[in-house]
């Protein structure tokens, strides 16, 4: 049976964000942030405090927009001055970035003495504030009081990175990251399903060594098990991503565990195994690893051997063998023939209770590629998705996990 149902966002696109800045040096990058958003095709429209604009020009952030840059509360435009209630009205979100530690204690207080503030307080969105500023400043008591005020208040607070900062100190109060801004901004819009789930994830492939330069591996990329483990933090999962050696940025929010070889990954996923509601094996562990690991490297004048292996653990069949308490098991098999069938009996064999088929030599389906069609296994029946992005595809996956 093909399926063509999609619910999740996997991206900003048609979203409207009002986007307050504020008077931090960090105002700057928050000039990248709005090309960064509407080339997802979200809209944005801004609101600068008068002391932002002595850091950056409302004409930047009007060209980066291609939207009208607001600030001031008494205008002459009649059909301007109900600003402060009508923006946040044509808006999904309200984000302010950089936010000061003046405006966050204007805000704890629920003051209303300039357009930014009283947008704030006439907002029925979520407001979204990232703080930026010295450590000093943002450890004070005062401003950990009134950001704990904010938390209160039901704003969604994201916390400020540890660094190198603008005065030439280190320590908390960078402005976050935008992957991070990004991730929460979509996770905004996500259903909270997976809220109180502890998920375990692994991806990738892993890397049996032959001798200190060769190594046995395969094509995985990392991308379905990474998909997987960003789309559940978003639908608010506590992930932890047991990753073999890959090239992907880690999805923010996720605990990340790096392992080279078989014996590894299943060192880190038994240890988490036991806290753990859901465990998904994305990766493509290597079923053989080689008998013996040179010391050195085999030289070339020595000859072509044979190169004797032996079977690595078989991860999912393990924790097959413990389920005692109800840890919902999910398994991947990348195939070449018989998908179905294939699927069905590593369900059975390994007492999963989810089996994602996909075929490795379809193009749009195999290695590396940024997207996948599967078939979901289980003891009631099979689903087929159709070809989609690995994110919406990890979105549909846990979709179906919610109904087993
Ligand atoms: C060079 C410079 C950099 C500043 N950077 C910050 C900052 O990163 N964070 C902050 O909270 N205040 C910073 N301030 C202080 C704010 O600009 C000041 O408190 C201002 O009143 C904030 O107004 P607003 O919150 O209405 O934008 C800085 C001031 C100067 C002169």
């Amino acid at each position: 049976m093909i399926d063509n149902h999609f619910v999740v966002p996997a991206s900003l696109t048609g979203k409207r964000i009002l986007l307050g800045v504020t008077g931090s040096i960090a105002a700057y990058k928050v000039a990248g942030w709005v090309r960064e958003f509407t080339t997802r095709s979200a809209e944005v429209t801004v609101v600068m405090t008068k002391a932002a604009k002595r850091f950056v020009s409302a004409m930047t952030f009007g060209a980066l927009s291609g939207n009208r840059v607001y600030g001031d509360m008494f205008v002459r435009e009649p059909e301007e001055l109900m600003a402060h209630i009508t923006l946040s009205r044509e808006a999904d979100v309200l984000l302010i970035a950089p936010a000061t530690a003046h405006t966050i204690a204007r805000l704890a207080c629920g003051m209303a003495d300039d357009l930014l503030s009283a947008a704030v307080l006439a907002a029925k969105i979520p407001v979204v504030v990232c703080p930026a500023m010295n450590t000093a400043m943002y450890t004070h008591p005062a401003t950990q009081h009134n950001i704990g005020r904010l938390c209160d208040l039901g704003y969604h607070v994201i916390p400020p990175e540890c660094g190198e900062l603008a005065c030439g100190e280190e320590g908390a109060g960078r402005l976050p990251e935008w992957e991070t801004v990004h991730e929460k901004l979509i996770a905004l819009f996500c259903p909270q399903d997976l809220k109180g789930k502890n998920i375990v994830i692994t991806a990738g492939p892993t890397r049996e060594a032959l001798d200190p330069a060769r190594y046995l591996s395969n094509r995985s990329s990392g991308k379905m098990g990474y998909a997987l483990a960003r789309t559940a933090a978003r639908r608010g999962a506590e992930v932890t991503l047991v990753s073999g050696p890959v090239n992907l940025a880690i999805p923010p929010g996720v605990e990340t565990m790096q392992v080279t070889t078989a014996r590894q990954m299943q060192a880190r996923v038994l240890e988490k195994a036991e806290s753990a509601d859901i465990i998904v094996k994305a990766a493509a562990v290597s079923d053989f690893r080689p008998k013996n690991c040179h010391r050195q490297k085999i030289k070339k004048n020595q000859g072509i051997s044979p190169i004797e292996v032996e079977e690595n653990p078989d991860i999912l069949a393990t924790l097959g063998k413990r389920k005692d308490k109800g840890t919902m098991l999910v398994g991947f098999a990348a195939e070449s023939s018989n998908h179905e069938a294939e699927g069905r009996r590593k369900l059975e064999q390994k007492k999963a209770d989810l089996i994602v088929v996909n075929d490795i030599l379809r193009p749009e389906t195999g290695f590396d590629v940024d997207t996948n069609q599967v078939i979901l296994v289980d003891a009631g029946g099979s689903k087929q998705l159709p070809l989609m992005s690995k994110e919406e595809t990890a979105n549909r996956i846990w979709d179906h996990i919610l109904t087993l």
